[in-house]
């Protein structure tokens, strides 16, 4: 079996673990990988948006199927490239995928088939003072949002009324973020805990896999601006057995009937962005692929074959299939350099992975590159995510920065605090 993994991040390189660890032993190739993946697979050196130059590579190596990691090459379409061509690939299509890539659309959407989401209203972007009219008469706190992908940062939690201000006027004014501010979704604060929920679904028929927490904030105790992600921790235990069939019931059931009845089935992976308040969920947002650092715990749970699960996936028939997850616990704490997420330093010398490996602990790579002599060097804000299981989030958490200890780069920052809502539910039994 030959496979094409698209992108170059941590959750590439989990992708590329979990593939490789198939007893069909295939044969991996990584557009554009990282040092990483490069030991799992060949690397490809074709960008992550390069549809037209995948598209022929996949074709012209004869390859089985192909796993989209990020979210761009999803919304600008490379499924409907390769589909065209008869190329099978896991994804949704350019216009499935504007549950992530508009975010005007997927409020609309939600609006429209009843899936519980925080009330909103949308703005264009010369409708600056309707838009604040709006944000005073809901006051704070309050969520402003560029309606299109910003690279995680478009979404701007506010605590007062001036805050708001001040990022309707960043995105519709300033224009922080590009076209993506061309519309701006203005909704109400959700209280809660958030937990991402991920279904894997061929339009109709659908798996999760375990539910994981994130942790954007950049500082201990959730503080600081929001990151990609500093860490998560899986199955999150706010998402219980109950909240799981509410989501089902309440959001991944209407969402597919939805997308369906709009013509535009969805198929791929089904990222459920919660807040879960009193065990009720409701949509944060939906994104259109494996989270990032998600995927680096919910995957090493997984006790099937993910190659067999992925290629009827690309077929789009995933009737019959169950997922078998582990019992164990998962955790990511991701390593990143100084600096992160403004700006930071790049080409610091890494040391220690290999013992960070020797000492029980999986080392994603993220931000890294390989000069010419084989230092492992940073290259990017988020470097590492040192990843563990175990047999509990505890012992997990334990092994996971026994890892981190034994790395070493100039400026590192993590958080120590990675899994700490889940401890403090730790007493609770897990309900699932
Ligand atoms: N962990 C957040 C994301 O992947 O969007």
């Amino acid at each position: 079996m030959r496979i094409l993994i698209v992108g170059s991040g941590g959750r590439e390189h989990a992708l590329a673990w979990a593939l490789s660890r198939s007893p069909q032993n295939p044969d991996l190739f990584i557009a554009p990988g990282n040092p990483g993946t490069a030991s799992l697979g060949t690397n490809v050196d074709i960008e992550a948006t390069d549809i037209a130059s995948l598209a022929s590579f996949a074709r012209e190596e004869q390859i089985d199927f192909t796993v989209v990691g990020p979210e761009q090459p999803l919304v600008e379409g490379i499924v409907d490239v390769f589909r065209a061509e008869n190329l099978p690939i896991v994804g949704p299509t350019a216009t499935a995928a504007r549950l992530e890539g508009s975010k005007a659309f997927a409020k609309s959407f939600m609006e429209k088939y009843g899936i519980p989401t925080a009330p909103y209203r949308t703005f264009g972007a010369d409708a600056f003072d309707e838009a604040l009219g709006y944000v005073r008469d809901q006051g704070a706190p309050i969520v402003v949002k560029a309606s299109g992908l910003a690279a995680g940062k478009g979404a701007l939690v506010c605590e007062t009324e001036q805050e708001a201000e001040a990022a309707l006027r960043e995105i519709m004014v300033e224009r922080a973020f590009g076209e993506a501010g061309d519309r701006v979704v203005v909704e109400g604060f959700m209280q809660g805990e958030e937990a991402s929920v991920f279904a894997l679904t061929d339009g109709e028929h659908y798996v999760l896999t375990v539910p994981a927490q994130d942790h954007k904030a950049v500082g201990e105790g959730d503080t600081g601006p929001n990151t990609g992600g500093m860490g998560a921790y899986a199955p999150a235990p706010v998402a219980t057995g109950k909240v799981l069939m509410e989501v089902c019931r309440r959001i991944i059931e209407p969402t597919l009937a939805g997308m369906r009845e709009e013509g535009h089935p969805y198929s791929g992976i089904l990222y459920c962005g919660l807040m879960i308040e009193d065990e009720r969920p409701r949509v944060v947002e939906y994104n259109c692929r494996l989270g990032d650092p998600e995927a680096q715990v919910v995957l090493p749970l997984l006790q099937d074959d993910l190659v067999s699960v992925f290629n009827k996936l690309a077929h789009g028939n995933l009737e019959g299939v169950h997922l078998q997850m582990g019992q164990e616990s998962a955790v990511c704490v991701v390593m990143a350099s100084e600096g992160y997420p403004v700006s930071y330093p790049k080409g610091r010398s890494i040391t220690g992975v290999e013992e960070a490996e020797d000492s029980g602990a999986m080392v994603f790579q993220a931000g890294t590159r390989q000069e010419n002599d084989g230092t492992l060097v940073t290259d990017g804000g988020r470097v590492l995510g040192v990843t563990a299981v175990g047999a509990d989030l505890e012992e997990a958490l334990k092994k996971a920065y026994a890892g981190v200890e034994r790395i070493h780069f100039d400026g590192a920052q993590f958080r120590s605090d990675i899994g700490y809502k889940g401890l403090r539910r730790e007493d609770s039994p897990r309900e699932q």
